[in-house]
């Protein structure tokens, strides 16, 4: 039974995970940074980084010492590569690297949309390839036809800002805070979803992409007119961008007639509102709907050692130890 050591250090998230082939969470750590960035209304590079370098090999002790496992238990460590903040994906790789190298153990250097992408596949066994993958995350919006371990078909992608980034914005104008999704997620409950009347960007368009820069400029617009309540605004900004992601991929879905169910996820896939509204859009193409569940939604290290253990199921070789961290790495 392989064993993977994951390693995420991307944007905010320190994470570590014990993995096994048989999708059993050995163990996992995440320490948040949110109180450190609060302060700034988002994620500070220098900061980050800092925050990574102290944290992440208490947190690889930890998962190790939970688990009751060594690295020379570990049939490979995979640490995100890229594509994120560099300061910190340099962090995490360096770490794996030195790792590898004193215990004599693989690398596995995975794409940090891989780990999203591979994640339902964690929680849902029974999920086969070839999948129609909805990522949203914090810093993505795409429509994938996952084929299998590193063989992904880009359908759409967006023109301007991602999903969960129209919900940081949008987080950021109520004065949320941040992190901003489940902020918003929060407020909508309170509110009416056709109170504002909000722009749904490229709806209705025959290519899948998004765009969701006008969306968050009306939003600015409805706030500052002073005309409606906060929670009105976010939930018909929810709700608008609930429109704009099934439109698209239904267009997208219309393309794929032989994809076995309908998956998002990423950060966004958290929001309870958009899971339902997927679900019932699966419901229309007759496929099953999978979302992680919430914890294995937002970064997670856990979804990184998954990727490694699809990678070495698959047969993909070791990385070389002098890999470079990649600030974009398209997936
Ligand atoms: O996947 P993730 O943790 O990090 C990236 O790889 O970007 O996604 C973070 C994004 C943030 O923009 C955050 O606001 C959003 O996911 N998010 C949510 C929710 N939870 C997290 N957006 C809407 N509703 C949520 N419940
Ligand atoms: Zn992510």
């Amino acid at each position: 039974m392989r064993i993977v050591l994951g390693i995420e250090s991307s944007c905010d998230e320190t994470a570590a995970a014990l993995v096994s082939e048989d999708r059993v969470i050995l163990a996992q750590a995440i320490a948040s940074q949110e109180a450190e960035h609060a302060p700034y209304g988002g994620v500070v590079p220098e900061i980050a980084a800092r925050a990574h370098a102290e944290r992440l090999t208490p947190l690889v002790e930890k998962v190790l010492a939970d688990a009751g496992k060594t690295l020379a238990d570990c049939d490979a460590i995979a640490a995100t590569a890229g594509p994120g903040l560099i300061g910190g994906v340099m962090v995490g790789l360096v770490t794996a690297k030195a790792l590898a190298m004193a215990s004599d153990t693989p690398l596995l250097a995975i794409n940090h949309l891989e780990g999203h992408a591979l994640s339902p596949r964690l929680a849902d066994a029974a999920l086969e390839y070839p999948y129609a993958l909805l990522l949203v995350s914090g810093g993505h919006c795409q429509i994938l036809r996952v084929e299998g371990v590193g063989k992904y078909q880009r359908l759409a992608t967006t023109i301007d800002d991602a999903l969960g980034e129209a919900f940081d914005k949008t987080a950021k104008i109520l004065g949320l805070g941040y992190p901003g999704g489940p902020a918003v997620e929060r407020l909508a409950l309170q509110g009416d979803p056709k109170a504002v009347p909000l722009p749904r960007p490229l709806v209705g368009s025959g290519e899948p992409h998004f765009s969701f820069a006008g969306l968050k400029s009306a939003v600015l617009r409805a706030h500052e007119s002073g005309l409606h309540k906060d929670a009105d605004i976010a939930a018909s900004f929810q709700q608008a961008a609930l429109d704009c992601i099934v439109d698209r991929t239904r267009i997208a879905l219309r393309t794929m007639d032989d994809v076995t169910a309908l998956v998002v996820a990423g950060g966004v896939a958290a929001n309870q509102v958009i899971r339902t509204g997927l679900e019932q859009l699966a419901g229309e193409f007759a496929l099953p709907f999978t979302a992680p569940p919430l914890p294995l939604c937002t970064d997670n290290a856990a979804m990184i050692a998954w990727a490694g253990v699809e990678r070495l199921a698959a047969g993909f070789p070791a990385d070389p130890l002098d890999l470079k961290a990649r600030p974009r790495w398209p997936l």
